[in-house]
């Protein structure tokens, strides 16, 4: 259901759901500039909550001790002219959550429950305005079930590997082969976790990114934006 805001411009909420390196964050973030809404990267929650809980030297097996932490940690993002900027209890860490480090420990750490919860609870807040570009893995299954227009983006593998070895520049060390199998493993553990794992919502609409580019999913899903605002009306 779209809403008429006070400007007289209905507003839709968008899901965008898929696997890690399909594109969901620069097409999200994308979306939103060019609708003129608000972008929310969970994934970026679920990477600084993993960065603290490793500066904290919690345990991540001790799920009592890593629910306790990140329940006190202060996390901000913001989306300043297009740039998004994570701020974990007052320190700028926009960077430090793309490490290897954390890429390695937040699937463990995004499968514990309490961890979840406090998240669902915090992205849920933030998209009670409606306008909103929300990106993840359980947003058109569990945050938002009721998103007007959900989006499962999708790629190959192979793809997506190829895709970080490029944006990675190969700063981080690692061949491409070891990129892939970690990206394998990131999609097992996400998808078989028993707590909302990664799976496409009933009425989410499947969109591979493999063969398009970044500026032709954007237009798809804005096209469909469209579609959707045109059929609420
Ligand atoms: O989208 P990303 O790669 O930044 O996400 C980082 C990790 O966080 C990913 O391995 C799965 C997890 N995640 C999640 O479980 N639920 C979300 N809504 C977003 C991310």
């Amino acid at each position: 259901m779209s809403t008429q805001h006070q400007d007289g411009h209905d507003r839709i909420n968008i899901a965008i759901d898929g696997p890690a390196g399909a594109g969901k964050s620069t097409v999200a973030r994308k979306v939103a500039e060019r609708l003129g809404y608000i972008y929310i990267d969970t994934g970026a929650m679920y990477r600084a909550v993993t960065l603290g809980i490793r500066r904290a030297g919690v345990d991540a097996d001790d799920h009592a001790k890593v629910a306790e932490a990140a329940a006190s940690f202060d996390i901000v993002i913001t989306n300043d002219g297009g740039k998004q900027e994570v701020v974990l209890d007052g320190k700028v860490v926009t960077e430090e959550i793309r490490t290897r480090e954390v890429n390695l420990l937040v699937s463990k750490i995004s499968a514990i429950p309490a961890v979840r919860q406090l998240l669902v609870d915090k992205q849920r807040q933030l998209a009670l305005v409606r306008g909103v570009v929300m990106d993840g893995r359980d947003i058109g299954t569990k945050v938002l079930p009721n998103a007007d227009l959900k989006i499962f983006l999708t790629a190959s593998v192979d793809i997506r590997a190829e895709r970080r070895y490029q944006e990675s520049g190969n700063s981080q060390q690692i061949t491409l082969a070891q990129l892939r199998q970690e990206i394998a493993a990131r999609d097992k553990m996400d998808q078989e976790r028993a707590v909302s794992p990664l799976t496409r919502a009933a009425d989410a609409l499947v969109v591979d990114s493999s063969d398009l580019t970044i500026e032709q999913v954007v237009e798809h899903i804005i096209e469909l934006g469209r579609t959707k605002l045109a059929g609420a009306k």
